[in-house]
């Protein structure tokens, strides 16, 4: 039977009840809490990138992940560690767009979040023994959500963001007349580059790269440690795709008040 068919005869066997639900607890409020946790950090990054402005604090060389990699013409040159390869871009274009479309679809099509956004977005269903709205669920076999299924594809391209993120992180280590520095900002870049790797890591298609496809672990010892330090993670998916959400915000404000001369870098070594 196709899980379609399966999930159909199911549905025809509900209980019915004449209420939407029994539950007399508070189950709305954890997919209020979602709706409302997402839709600020998107207003958020909306509004923060489409200023185009406070990303990048010269004196310590620090660049919000928010404008990074920042190859426009319209970039403050120090800014652009990998060159400037696109013309100016008019008001409101966020210097990032180059990655944008690839961390949207990671987050977008990650499986922790498509539960997220589901039970919250789409109410399918909103709660456990709550019904939804929806008379038809074809899953994620047909148009358009089969699209789900190209996650592990934005997962090697979330693998490359990371990797420019830590080199803006280790780029940030400069000191106010040159050389070695080192301030918060730099605790806060680092803080922010490790919980992006940790969830990166933490990522169904990197488990199941890791450790899928074996027959034996015992022949493949590596690989059957690595894919134990990957469960270890992905484990706590959940709450890294929520802290590294609140990680990058964190990031992206503070290095935006420093450029914005709201308060000065907290220094440690000039
Ligand atoms: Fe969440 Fe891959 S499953 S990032």
């Amino acid at each position: 039977m196709s899980a379609p068919a399966a999930v159909r005869d199911i549905a025809r066997r509900r209980a019915t009840i004449a209420g939407r639900t029994l539950r007399t607890d508070r189950w709305w409020l954890q997919p209020l809490i979602t709706v409302v946790g997402l839709v600020a950090w998107v207003l958020y990054a909306v509004i923060r990138t489409a200023t185009q402005k406070y990303y990048w604090v010269p004196q310590y060389h620090y660049l919000t992940p928010f404008a990074s990699p920042c190859i426009s013409a319209s970039c403050i040159p120090e800014a652009s560690h990998l060159g400037q390869w696109l013309p100016a871009f008019p008001p409101l274009v966020p210097f990032a767009i180059i990655t944008l479309p690839f961390l949207l679809g990671f987050r977008l099509t990650c499986y922790y979040y498509r539960k997220a956004y589901y039970r919250s977005f789409w109410l399918s269903p909103p709660a456990c023994a709550v019904s939804e709205p929806h008379k038809k669920y074809s899953g994620e076999t047909r148009f358009p959500l089969i699209f789900q299924n190209v996650h592990r594809y934005f997962f090697y391209a979330a693998g490359i963001i990371a990797l420019l993120n830590t080199y803006d992180s280790i780029v940030a280590f400069h000191g106010k007349t040159g050389g070695f520095g080192f301030g918060l900002g730099n605790v806060i870049l680092l803080a922010n580059v490790v919980l992006l790797w940790a969830y990166t890591a933490s990522c169904h298609s990197c488990r199941s790269l890791v450790g899928g496809r074996l027959k034996h672990f015992s022949k493949h010892p590596v690989r059957y440690w690595m894919w134990r330090q990957v469960s270890k993670l992905n484990e706590k998916h959940m709450a890294l795709a929520w802290t590294t959400l609140g990680t990058l915000a964190l990031t992206d404000a503070y290095i935006g008040l420093v450029s914005a001369g709201v308060f000065t870098d907290l220094r440690f070594i000039n």
